[in-house]
Order: C-alpha cells, then sequence, then structure tokens
C-alpha cells in the first residue's frame, strides 16, 4: 500500500463497462492500489435511473443522475465517461473538461466524432484524455502504438476491429447457416446491437480505423477518403468457396504506407488460412502493426466483454494515478502537429480479387462477363461454377472468378459495364485478396 492521498473518481455509466471497472476495482483493491501509488476509489456514479441496484461498489458511494454533482465536486480529479454514444456524452465531456476534471473514456464513436475538438480543449485546460477502451476493448493497441511502439516509423496496420463481424463469419462457415440466420443468433447473445448496421457495414470498423491512423501516421482521414465495405451481402458460398481456395473471408481494416502515401480499406478480404489474421475467430480482435524496427507485432484477444474492456478502462486510470498520461497524452498532441500523409486514392488500390456473381443459367453468360473483364485489362486466373443445386430457390448459377492483380479503378469501370448485362440476377460480390 502507500500514503499518498487517494485518487477520487467518478463513473458516467453504471451498465457493462462501468460494473466491469467496479467489479475490477471491488476485487483487486489492494493490487491496484500498489500499481497505481494511490488507492483508486469511486467517489459518485451517474446513471440514467438511480433505482437499479448497483452491485460492486462501496457502501457510500453517491448513484445520481445528475452530473452537475460531478462537474462541482471539487475532490473528484478523474471521470470516466463510460456512456455510449455522441450525446449527450459530448456536452458531459466538454463540462468535466471547464470543470477541470481530466477524463478516460471508452466511447469509440465520440473520440472517432469529436476527438481532435477534445483533445485540443483538453490541452487548452492542461487536462487529459485517456482512451485505451475505446479501439479493441481488452487489447492494448492504443497504448502500443503511443507508447510502445513510438520507436518505429509504422508501416502497415492489419487488423480485425469488430467483434460482431467477425463472429458472424465464423459461425456462418461453422455452422453452414446464411447470414440472415447468424446475425439473429448474434442479436439473440447480445454480440449485435438491435440496430447492428453499423457492425455489418464496416463503419464501426473504419471508425476505429480513423482513429489508430490519427495515431500510427498522424493522419486525419474522413470515411470518405477510402473504400468501405460491409459483410451484408455475403453469402454462405462466399466463404465456403474461399475456405476451398486456402482462404478465410475477414472484415479486414487496413493502414498501410505505399510509395509516401496511405493506403487504406475496411473490406471483407480473403486471407491466407495459415495467417492469424485469417485464425481470429468468434467475437475477436486483432491488429498487426508492422514497425521499421520492431518488424510485425501482433495483438490479438477480447475487442468488447465487460472484463476485458473494463481492463483497458483500468490501465488508463492507473496510468493516469501514476502520471503516465500525462506524459502521453503531450506526445499524441505533439504527433497530431506532424504534416499528415497524402491519401492514395482509392482507385489505385491494386490487389488480386475475388468475384461472385450471380447470373443466369445459360449459354453465352461466361463469354459476356469475360469479355467485359478483358475489355477492362483484368486479368483472370480462375473460373469456378459448381452445378446449380436443384433445390436453389432463384436458380440463378453463382460464377466466382479469381483475378489476376489489378486496380480498384479498372473494376469500378467493369462494374458500370457489368452491371448492365442482362444475364446478371441481384447483388454480386468483389472482395479483395490479401498479399
Ligand atoms: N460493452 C462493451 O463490450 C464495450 C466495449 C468497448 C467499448 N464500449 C463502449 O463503452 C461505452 C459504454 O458501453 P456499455 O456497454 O457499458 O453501455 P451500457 O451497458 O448500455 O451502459 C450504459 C450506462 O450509461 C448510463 N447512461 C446512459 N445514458 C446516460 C445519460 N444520458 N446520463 C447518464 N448515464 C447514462 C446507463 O444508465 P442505466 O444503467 O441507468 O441505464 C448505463 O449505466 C460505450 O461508449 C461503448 O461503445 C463498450
Amino acid at each position: 500500500m502507500t500514503n499518498s492521498a487517494p485518487l477520487n473518481i467518478a463513473l458516467i455509466g453504471f451498465g457493462t463497462v462501468g460494473s466491469g471497472v467496479a467489479r475490477i476495482l471491488d476485487t483487486q483493491a489492494a493490487a491496484i492500489a500498489s500499481r497505481a501509488g494511490r488507492e483508486i476509489r469511486i467517489r459518485r456514479v451517474v446513471v440514467r435511473d438511480a433505482s437499479k441496484p448497483r452491485p460492486f461498489l462501496p457502501a457510500g458511494v453517491n448513484v445520481t443522475t445528475d452530473i452537475a454533482e460531478v462537474v462541482n465536486d471539487p475532490d473528484i480529479q478523474l471521470v470516466a465517461q463510460l456512456v455510449g454514444g455522441v450525446d449527450p456524452a459530448y456536452g458531459y465531456m466538454k463540462q468535466f473538461l471547464a470543470a477541470g476534471k481530466d477524463i478516460v473514456t471508452a466511447n469509440k464513436a465520440l473520440i472517432y466524432t469529436h476527438g481532435a475538438e477534445l483533445f485540443q480543449l483538453a490541452a487548452e485546460q492542461g487536462r487529459t484524455i485517456g482512451f485505451e477502451a475505446a479501439v479493441a476493448g481488452g487489447i492494448p493497441i492504443i497504448s502500443a502504438v503511443t507508447q510502445a511502439l513510438t520507436g518505429n516509423r509504422i508501416l502497415s496496420l492489419e487488423a480485425i476491429l469488430n467483434g460482431t463481424s467477425n463472429f458472424i463469419l465464423t459461425r456462418m462457415l461453422d455452422d453452414k447457416h446464411s447470414y440472415g440466420d447468424v446475425l439473429k443468433e448474434a442479436q439473440a447473445l447480445g454480440y449485435a446491437e438491435a440496430d447492428p448496421a453499423m457492425d455489418v457495414d464496416g463503419t464501426d470498423a473504419a471508425q476505429k480505423l480513423v482513429i489508430l491512423t490519427r495515431l500510427a501516421f498522424s493522419t486525419s482521414v474522413a470515411l470518405n477518403d477510402f473504400v468501405r465495405q460491409g459483410i451484408d451481402n455475403l453469402e454462405l458460398l462466399d466463404l465456403q468457396v474461399a475456405d476451398d481456395l486456402g482462404y478465410k473471408i475477414k472484415l479486414l481494416a487496413t493502414a498501410r504506407l505505399n510509395d509516401g502515401r496511405l493506403e487504406l480499406s475496411v473490406q471483407p478480404t480473403l486471407i491466407r488460412k495459415d495467417r492469424a489474421i485469417a485464425q481470429t475467430s468468434g467475437a475477436n480482435n486483432i491488429v498487426a502493426v508492422e514497425g521499421d524496427a520492431v518488424g510485425m507485432v501482433t495483438f490479438s484477444g477480447a475487442g468488447a466483454g465487460q472484463l476485458p474492456t473494463a481492463s483497458a478502462v483500468m490501465a488508463d486510470l492507473i496510468d493516469y494515478a501514476t502520471g503516465r498520461t500525462a506524459v502521453t497524452f503531450q506526445s499524441i498532441l505533439r504527433s497530431a502537429q506532424q504534416p499528415s500523409l497524402p491519401i492514395q486514392s482509392p482507385d489505385e488500390l491494386t490487389r488480386r480479387y475475388y468475384l461472385r456473381l450471380n447470373v443466369d443459367d445459360r449459354p453465352h453468360v461466361l463469354a459476356d462477363i469475360t469479355d467485359v473483364l478483358g475489355r477492362n485489362e483484368i486479368s483472370i486466373s480462375s473460373v469456378r461454377q459448381d452445378e446449380t443445386p436443384e433445390d436453389r430457390a432463384d436458380g440463378d448459377a453463382r460464377l466466382v472468378i479469381m483475378t489476376h492483380r489489378t486496380n480498384e479503378g479498372r473494376f469500378r469501370a467493369a462494374d458500370a459495364e457489368l452491371e448492365k448485362l442482362a444475364c446478371l440476377r441481384g447483388t454480386s460480390i468483389r472482395l479483395p485478396v490479401a498479399e
């Protein structure tokens, strides 16, 4: 134990993450005080409904619905902001900073949307913001990029950052279920939100990639700067064909230095099965970072959940108590002042592609399609069409084409022509193949 004065904190939100923080503090108090150099004491909790029972809280903690009680409490130095969504969390953050309080948060949406402004505000007030839990839950990727790997020029970042999508892709292939059926299961198990749109359309992963790109490459990007594609149009057949060919399909977020420019994308991607990213299953996350000095380092584990996310929040609380946050936060602010890297145009992305087309099961279809690809200088490496099952409701054939390396721009031109072909039915899928 230690003789230093306790660190008084407030928890804003006591749901999955907030209760996890209280649980760790309740069960590990002495060890945490020893690591932090002082006791970390929850003094107030702000929630929507103060009448609900709140486990793991020490006796005497004030539970309220009024954030003014935290704003106006001079004994609270640090606020753990664990309410989701942008509003009202954004307004709360500004009030806490204006009142001279430091902040720790797990709120990715907030850091993505208002991070730059809030960091600036914190800097002006001489305050700090810790946000380890905002990206990849329990995986300490923020501290890796802002502390442990700062001796490197980061060359690339490849990651699975959305557990819901990864859970769905894993279960589709393992259980031979359709996308729709597994999505329902994910919702029933609590892995997917009632409205899962941002998870499955790639937005959540893209927002996390934007946060990591700011830190790893000192470059601010907007979602529209790069290709973003979700998993919602994938069929079980895509996963099975990829599997036969030696690949897993994963929702891959990539940021890579390419001739001094930054190449970014979030897309379902075919990844060779022997790679750790391909082997990341269920709701887990993984981040592979390549530094010019260290080479490739890989972090994987739980990207969400009560205790994994609380683990990341606790690390921020302890860093604050020891004074480490102040040092790291200054370094993050200085890094944000570095000149941004130019962003590569999405049309220049150059990879091999997997193309699955739903087509009429009749002669000349293949010739029509290969003609379009050929005229757009897209070279085919293999073509596959399995027999159409008698019981397939739509009666269409599924044609899978693997291409040699080509670029996104050529394919976008070809897409426009393919769409006009009378033989095409429904939604086609085009996915990159990772090197
Ligand atoms: N859950 C995860 O695995 C995970 C992982 C990484 C990051 N995060 C992020 O962590 C944050 C919290 O997530 P969570 O899963 O813990 O959420 P949650 O379980 O829904 O809990 C939210 C908490 O916030 C309180 N709250 C909601 N609106 C409020 C308001 N206007 N004023 C005061 N309190 C309010 C709720 O109060 P009541 O209890 O009274 O309803 C509840 O205690 C989110 O930003 C989320 O994206 C979560």
